[in-house]
């Protein structure tokens, strides 16, 4: 309630500073015209047209890609058809996308709008997939397992909480346990875009096992992409609008810690 209140009297506040909006588009850096660059090495694969929102690939060159995302206030290339997880073989001279059929009674295909993704390989090499989902504009954790010879994902659960009210990506930790960041605070949609219009830093990261659900890190403008070292020993934020990554140092009791900030002020 008492950010509801401040919200509101930057909303009045604001009012008066007519160039802000100038200034946000320019801290978010996606309404400027990109020049043609060449990229010798570059392919365009097929089969990707409605978008790669975020990818994951296996030691064994796999890769996971979510598609289709429809997302408040950003263009969608499929509006009318559910979004998908593909997969690629990157040890295929030519890679080529192929769709991964979801399997499972318990979810619903139709409303699938897959975000961030992340892997977890368990002991016997059972590989499972974490997808961040926005079935009707809501967040949820979708957890498959997947099934290689099969080219399929069979669905095991979905993970809601209260403390993952506006999920953005995740990184996988267990089956069910993972880092995952919430990009913006209110869920009225009004109110979310005077928070990103703003640039306020609500934006946090939560720890999740079914037994314990916490937040582990807040104070970022906008909570994007998250990774961990290979090593387990850190954690990487992405903060949009202040165009910076935050790298954490993460202990045996799942907390962060921060310790150093990369990035360049585009002000
Ligand atoms: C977690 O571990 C860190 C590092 O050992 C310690 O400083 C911190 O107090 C611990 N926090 C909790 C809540 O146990």
């Amino acid at each position: 309630m008492a950010k509801l209140l401040v919200l509101l009297l930057l909303h009045l506040g604001i009012l008066l500073f007519r160039d802000h909006r100038s200034s946000y588009q320019t801290r978010m850096n996606a309404f400027r015209e990109v020049e043609p660059v060449d990229l010798p090495n570059c392919n365009l694969i097929k089969g990707i047209e409605a978008g790669s929102e975020d990818l994951e690939i296996l030691p064994n060159g796999l890769a996971f890609i979510s598609s289709g995302l429809k997302y408040p206030g950003i263009k969608s290339f499929e509006p009318d058809k559910p979004g998908k997880i593909l997969l690629m073989d990157l040890n295929e001279e030519n890679p080529t996308v192929l769709e991964l059929r979801i399997t499972g009674s318990t979810f619903d295909l139709s409303s699938f709008n897959p975000h961030g993704l992340s892997t977890f390989t368990d002991e016997d090499n059972t590989v499972y997939l974490l997808v961040v989902n926005h079935p009707d504009v809501k967040s949820t954790v979708e957890l498959f397992k997947f099934q290689e010879d099969e080219k399929s994902l069979l669905h095991l659960k979905t993970i809601r909480h209260e403390l993952l009210p506006n999920l953005n990506d995740l990184v996988a930790l267990g089956p069910e346990q993972f880092y995952a960041t919430n990009d913006h605070y209110f869920v009225d949609p009004y109110l979310r875009s005077w928070e990103l219009y703003l640039g306020l830093a609500w934006s946090n990261v939560v720890y999740y096992t079914p037994n314990e659900v916490r937040v582990v890190a807040d104070g970022f403008d906008l909570a994007n992409g998250i990774n961990i070292s290979p090593d387990g020993k850190y954690v990487y934020i992405a903060e949009l609008m202040a165009h910076k990554i935050h790298v954490y140092e993460k202990h045996a009791n799942w907390t962060l810690t921060p310790l150093k900030v990369d990035g360049r002020d585009r002000k």
